[in-house]
């Protein structure tokens, strides 16, 4: 039997886990909105036309945190469009998804289901096609509380009390070249920093993301965060990163390892914001909002250009998930919470039939993929501090990423309540791998109070509308506890929770 082994300590911390997380994110894009979260003609939707199915389901998720409107939607978006009377709001080209957007749903509708749902918004301002101005504008729609065009305009729409939204992100990918109002590092970085000292003279304490590469594979990669950061490295309190992962061409062994490839993003941004912020003298730090992060098998939608028709609401990259889609999206949560004294917001991108651990059929049922698994257990058991692990676990060569370890885990402990719980993958794609975790530090009345697992013979197994249960976690009965050190079973391609608490 393969062996892996950690010893986990109190004191050990990394930081606390932030509950921003476990974000996700909404955008006008396909199905997600339009049949996703909003269907009025469907049996199950409530007075506003939202799905309940949906939303339940979101709230089973635990999604602290939603980004919206988009995503390259919001680069071509005029917010007003989606405020007021519904029937006079214009049908409007969405270039970026080649698609109509009726704007039935804009922000207030959105922030009634955000309050539905009990889910703090992320609003995303359009810096491709527009500014400072608009980007004033919205924030006087949502968050000025009254006295002023804007702030009456909203309370006249049903909106009394302002949204109180305090985290912003300046544009969207504004380094690809895909985006509407693409731009230069020096033309977006003095962009940013206007738009951000303009919000902040209006809301002072408002947290402020500016974009950062689109992914870790841009030619600019590095260059681009430093430039967009020596204009605004004061004003801004986040720079954005955005990863998406897929297995290429049968390497299933690389595309379990794709956390190595997350923690070396988030690595190098952290030392780049850091470098920029000694450059500048200045003791403050930037931390890291991974607000697009998710597998998605973006290979096949290069190879399958939108579609020549203009239609509402079109189907768009509605992946279908398998069981190592499940483990990597468990792993890449791992390194997310391993990085939580930088990384103190993240969203997984999205929350509804578009690259979705939510899929929906219109006027019929709604259905968890395989990826809602690990988010869904994460997000409820993930309480406390984040410690910090040394694993010593028995590697693999990976075609993409060199020598990775089979095993990756991280750990958080709850001082109120004593709980120690361990998120673990096992990569290997054959053999299950014996993981002895050290708890003797913690005294010696824990004992084991839940274990989860998420594997199946069938690594590219999935849920349907027809089977949505097919892969699902199972309580794990492979963990034993013996002389404060409990060993997991960590079955082959598997991802895994355990929680031990006192009785
Ligand atoms: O999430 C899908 C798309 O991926 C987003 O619109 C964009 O920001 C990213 O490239």
């Amino acid at each position: 039997m393969l062996r892996a082994r950690v010893a986990l300590n109190p004191a050990a911390v990394v930081a606390p886990v932030s509950r921003r997380t476990f974000g996700s994110f909404v955008e006008h894009m396909g199905r997600c909105v339009y049949t996703g979260i909003y269907e009025p003609g469907h049996p199950l939707a409530d007075e506003d036309g939202f799905r309940t199915d949906v939303l339940a389901l979101a709230r089973e998720l635990g999604v602290s945190m939603i980004r919206y409107p988009g995503g390259n939607f919001v680069s071509g978006y005029r917010w007003e469009d989606g405020v007021g009377p519904r029937e006079q709001r214009p049908r409007r080209r969405d270039l970026a998804w080649r698609s109509i957007e009726t704007n039935e749903v804009g922000i207030d509708e959105f922030a009634k289901w955000a309050e539905k749902a009990d889910v703090e918004i992320m609003y995303a301002v359009n810096l491709g096609t527009r500014g400072v101005q608009e980007a004033l504008d919205v924030h006087e729609y949502v968050n000025h509380p009254e006295g002023t065009a804007l702030s009456e305009q909203r309370r006249a729409n049903g909106a009394e009390k302002p949204y109180g939204i305090k985290l912003w992100c300046l544009g969207n990918e504004l380094d690809g070249p895909w985006q509407t109002g693409h731009k230069t590092p020096e033309e977006y970085g003095l962009l940013a920093a206007s738009t951000a000292r303009a919000l902040r003279s209006a809301e002072p304490d408002l947290e402020l993301v500016a974009c950062g590469s689109s992914s870790s594979s841009m030619p600019t990669f590095g260059t681009w965060e430093s430039t967009v950061l020596e204009h605004a490295y004061d004003v801004v309190d986040y720079v954005s990163c955005h990863a998406y992962y897929e297995e290429h061409d049968g390497d299933l062994g690389s595309f379990l390892a794709s956390a190595v490839d997350m923690d070396f993003f988030v690595n190098s941004i952290v030392a780049t914001a850091d470098a920029v912020g000694a450059r500048l003298k200045s003791t403050k730090k930037i931390n890291l909002s991974f607000d697009e992060w998710n597998v998605w098998y973006l290979s096949r939608f290069q190879n399958a250009p939108l579609p020549e028709e203009w239609k509402v609401a079109p189907p768009v990259i509605e992946d279908r998930y398998n069981v190592a889609d499940a483990v990597v999206v468990g792993n890449l949560l791992i390194s997310l919470l391993r990085h939580s004294d930088r990384v103190t917001a993240a969203c997984q991108a999205q929350l509804v039939n578009v690259i979705a651990p939510i899929m929906t059929e219109p006027g019929g049922p709604a259905w968890k993929q395989t990826i809602f698994h690990p988010f869904a257990k994460t997000a409820a058991l993930a309480k406390g501090d984040v410690l910090r692990l040394h694993i010593d676990a028995p590697s693999y060569d990976t075609a993409k990423y060199g020598t990775a370890p089979l095993v990756d885990a991280v750990a958080t402990h709850d001082p109120a309540t004593g709980d120690v719980t361990v998120f673990a993958v096992n990569r290997d794609v054959e053999n299950p791998v014996e993981f002895a975790v050290d708890l003797t530090a913690f005294g010696a009345d824990l004992t084991v109070a839940e274990s989860w697992t998420l594997t199946d013979d069938d690594v590219y197994a999935y849920n349907s509308k027809e089977d949505p249960e097919r892969v699902t976690l199972r309580p794990s009965g492979a963990v034993t506890l013996d002389a404060g050190t409990a060993t997991i079973t960590l079955p082959r391609v598997s991802w895994n929770a355990v929680r031990l608490s006192r009785p």
